[in-house]
């Protein structure tokens, strides 16, 4: 097992880049600002928590983030790239919910995509990829996620990926956001089937 800083439960391995049968995901590289800043541009992909587009500097500060995280911990969210078009579509992938402090040590499966890429399966497909991952190579127990309580369209990932609803639950206010409702999902090794 690989040392944790007791946020996440230990992992026994890093978390590879992998394919799908309609993505590439990767982790994130400095050249990707172009792109993100492009998919952030769009309400809708930050309606949940913010109601509004990530500005440069933002989606800037938050690649800067997502490379740090995953130098630390080993794993982190991958950039989604819908191999049809060789476009970036948005992020996807498993981190560490800090965001709710009472749950850590835990790992998130979560999903973040462009209005033009809903619709077609892609975060569920992603989302399968991230749990198989997380349950063979990092051997991790269990995974949970944390959508609001007021998107509907994030909660049905997680139904449709065979994750339950263990319970309703507040993510804290910070400097960006007040207190939010959300739910809190999870699934188990045993209880996952990769289709
Ligand atoms: C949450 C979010 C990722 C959900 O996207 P989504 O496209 O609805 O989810 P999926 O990838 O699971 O796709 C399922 C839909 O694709 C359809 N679909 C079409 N082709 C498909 C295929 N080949 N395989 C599977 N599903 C397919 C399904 O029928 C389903 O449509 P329905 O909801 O009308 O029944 C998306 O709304 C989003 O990025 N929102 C903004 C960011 C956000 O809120 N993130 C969560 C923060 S908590």
């Amino acid at each position: 097992m690989l040392p944790s800083d007791g946020s996440h439960p230990p992992i026994a391995a890093p978390l590879p880049n992998v394919d799908t049968e309609r993505l590439e995901l990767r982790r994130f590289e400095e050249g990707d600002l172009d792109e993100l800043a492009r998919v952030f541009s769009h309400r809708e992909v930050w309606q949940f928590p913010y109601d509004r587009a990530l500005s440069r500097d933002e989606t800037a500060a938050f690649l800067e983030t997502q490379i740090r995280e995953w130098d630390t911990y080993g794993f982190g969210c991958w950039i989604a790239i819908e191999k049809a078009r060789a476009s970036v579509i948005g992020y996807l992938g498993i981190s560490v919910p800090a965001f709710v402090p009472e749950i850590l040590p835990a790992v998130e499966v979560g999903w973040r995509l462009e209005p033009a890429a809903w619709g077609k399966g892609y975060a569920s497909e992603g989302a399968v990829a991230a749990l198989t991952e997380a349950f063979s190579t990092l051997q991790l127990d269990e995974v949970c996620s944390l959508p609001q309580a007021i998107n509907p369209a994030s909660a049905a990932v997680c139904e449709r990926i065979g994750m339950r609803l263990e319970r309703t639950i507040k993510f804290p206010a910070n400097d960006r956001r007040g207190e939010l409702d959300g739910l809190l999902y999870k699934i188990t090794r045993e209880e996952f089937q990769p289709c």
